[in-house]
């Protein structure tokens, strides 16, 4: 991976810190992005540390803020012309309905808007590699969900498990209709399901009940050096190069739900997704670049 920039989202802890280090340890350019700016910090000294590799650079980005994505996206397709690899992982879970300042049910807008906006402000250094790659982790837990088009927020129904299904669904509908969509094939796009895997995701939004059942359920996961597996193989194998549009499990393509086989709610989710963000076409962002 020398001379490849791979940027990953969520990468102070959990599976995406593991991605990070893998990466890293590969000899990649690394780019680690979290919310909060002491964490990245350490998250690239840690990651300096136990790599050895002193290409690594952080970003601090609240990615439930639209108008943070957009300003620090800004910054980094600036600072780095060519990204080779985008790994939108960032991931949250929440017992209670909660807002963005953007006024969006918090797991729909990290968890799939922040990927949706996010891959849309960086495509001007994605086009610049020969090989661009974007893996967008999701989870078997979409599975369980369905898309609320009438209450997106699910401010009558609100449950934090039906919130973060719904938000992995969307994680694989975008997947699809960004392969469906893209102007310019070399772009690749994957999803990856890690599994279940111990991280502390279900600790930090969560009342103690819910907190209680993460603790346990969690007991029978997966490392999260094991659950980053499948996202460090697509970002790096040569195997997969060009396979896009695909569910992957375990290095392999599985077949995903039959609610994220949907062509109408890929297409309903597009349009919505694009109206929430305020974009008129997405693709016009490269509408210059050629193959
Ligand atoms: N753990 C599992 O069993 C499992 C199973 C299937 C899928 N997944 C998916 O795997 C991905 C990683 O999850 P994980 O289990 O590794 O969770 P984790 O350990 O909690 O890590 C999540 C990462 O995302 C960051 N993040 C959360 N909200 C953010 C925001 N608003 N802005 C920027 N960064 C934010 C976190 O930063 P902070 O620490 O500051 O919050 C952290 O770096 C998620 O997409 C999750 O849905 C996990």
């Amino acid at each position: 991976m020398k001379g490849k920039v791979c940027l990953i989202t969520g990468s102070s802890t959990g599976i995406g810190f593991e991605t990070a280090l893998a990466l890293a340890r590969k000899g990649a350019t690394v780019l680690t992005v979290a919310r909060n700016s002491e964490k990245v910090k350490q998250a690239v000294e840690d990651l300096i540390e136990e790599s050895g590799n002193e290409n690594i650079d952080g970003f601090d980005i609240d990615l439930s803020s639209q108008k943070y994505i957009r300003k620090r996206a800004g910054e980094i397709v600036k600072k780095y012309p060519v990204i080779d690899v985008l790994v939108n992982n960032a991931g949250t879970w929440y017992s209670r309905l909660t807002y963005t300042e953007d006024n969006i049910e918090m797991q729909f807008a990290v968890n799939h808007l922040a990927y949706f906006l996010f891959t849309q402000e960086l495509l001007p250094s994605l086009v610049r590699s020969d090989d661009p790659r974007i893996i967008n982790v999701a989870s078997n837990s979409h599975f369980h969900g369905k898309m609320h088009f009438n209450d997106i927020n699910l401010t009558k129904k609100y449950h934090g498990l039906r919130a973060y299904a719904q938000s992995k669904l969307a994680n694989v509908l975008f997947t699809y209709e960004f392969e469906r969509r893209k102007t310019i094939s070399k772009l690749s796009v994957y999803c990856v399901q890690p599994g279940l895997v111990k991280t502390n995701i279900g600790l930090k939004h969560t009342v103690s009940f819910h907190g209680l059942a993460w603790k346990i359920r969690r007991l029978s996961g997966v490392t999260p050096a094991e659950g980053a597996e499948t996202s460090i193989y697509l970002a790096s194998s040569e195997e997969v190069r060009g396979i896009s549009g695909k569910y992957w499990d375990k290095m392999k393509i599985k077949k995903s739900s039959k609610g994220s086989m949907m062509k109408e709610d890929a297409a309903r989710l597009w349009l919505l997704s694009e109206r929430l963000c305020d974009i008129d076409d997405y693709f016009e962002i490269i509408a210059d670049e050629t193959e």
